[in-house]
């Protein structure tokens, strides 16, 4: 059953939303790429597609909505990005912009980042697909980390077939590169990742040239920066064996519960897939507790731990 490729008709589309919302991925069509989808909403789901792409990291995911009245719920619009939406969806632009108070979005979509990206594909398969798993769908390019963009169901079903339940074959993209990113957080709009719509269409509604992502602040500056950009104000001490009755605990696994300022455990069963999917919720948590110490007890550095210890690393980092 795994990695199965069927076509992208209606019968199809219906079993795969059902699928996503079991929490199970699939990977479908898009104007652009090949995506891997999940329900935004179910972050061990989410946190599964980080595993499937085996990156070392996390980097945040686009969400996709069919329309901007769907968007609103889980970002915040500034007139900015509503002409742009205005403009250009459904189609190959990803905006950027602040979670809105109603976001049920996963945090680890956004990567514990204040911000979420969302796009409207300018595509009938997965515009089929949202309106049956009537979920937001988190989902980046079908490719295994450090590969190129899939752009046909063999291509998806190549690099990153076994991890999906389902591929939706809508035969070749059209546009083959993935969409245009822009941030639409401060004022003025931020190029983050220049993609299918040109620069010069963007720049014709916006009325100006629009900042590129070097000139902006260095908080935009890479993904990997990005993911440093949320650190807890307490300070992180990591591979804790033992903790004081002040400090709080980010545990994992078989850790006895012992007086603490305040205790969570991302998963007591030792599941990667769960820890990963509470980790920035806890992180946030833990920091709201007020405790000047959080201590990490061990994450193993296998699978989806690696990405796990590389977060824990950076918001123990000294701020910068
Ligand atoms: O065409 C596309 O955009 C395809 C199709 C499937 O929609 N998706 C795609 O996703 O290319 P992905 O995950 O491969 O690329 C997402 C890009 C990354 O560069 C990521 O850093 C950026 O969007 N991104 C996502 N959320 C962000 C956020 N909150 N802040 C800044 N950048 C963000
Ligand atoms: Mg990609």
């Amino acid at each position: 059953m795994q990695g199965r490729i069927v076509p992208a008709n209606a019968e199809w589309i219906a079993e795969a939303g059902q699928m996503i919302r079991s929490g199970a991925l699939v990977a479908f069509p898009t104007e652009t790429v090949y995506g891997l989808g999940a329900d935004a909403t179910n972050g061990e789901a989410v946190a599964r597609i980080f595993e499937a792409k085996g990156r070392p990291t996390f980097n945040p995911l686009i969400v996709h909505v069919l329309e901007l009245e769907q968007a609103v719920i889980i970002g915040t619009f500034s007139p900015m990005a509503r002409r742009l939406t205005e403009a250009f969806w459904p189609g190959p632009l990803t905006l950027v912009v602040p979670r809105a108070a109603t976001c049920d979005v996963s945090d680890l979509v956004s990567a514990g980042l204040p911000t979420v990206a969302l796009r409207s594909p300018n595509h009938p398969v997965p515009r089929a697909l949202l309106s049956e798993a009537r979920r937001p769908l988190a989902a980046p390019s079908a490719n295994r980390s450090g590969h190129v963009s899939a752009t046909s169901a063999e291509h998806v079903a190549a690099d990153i077939g076994n991890k999906a339940a389902l591929i939706l074959d809508g035969g070749p993209t059209t546009l083959g590169l993935e969409s245009t990113v822009v941030s639409v957080v401060d004022e003025a709009p931020v190029l983050l990742r220049p993609g299918s719509l040109t620069v010069e269409a963007i720049e014709g509604v916006i009325g100006g040239r629009i900042v590129r992502r070097e000139e902006a602040g260095t908080h935009l500056t890479s993904p990997g920066q990005l993911a440093s950009h949320y650190a807890p104000r307490a300070r992180l001490r990591l591979n804790a064996h033992d903790w004081e009755p002040e400090e709080a605990v980010l545990a994992f696994g078989a850790v006895s519960e012992r007086p603490a300022h305040a205790f969570i455990n991302l998963s007591t069963s030792g599941d990667l897939v769960e820890a990963a999917a509470h980790l920035f919720a806890a992180l946030r948590t833990l920091d709201a507790s007020g405790a000047k110490s959080i201590a990490a007890t061990p994450v193993p550095p296998t699978g989806l731990g690696e990405a796990i210890n590389d977060r824990l690393k950076r918001a123990a980092a000294p701020r910068s």
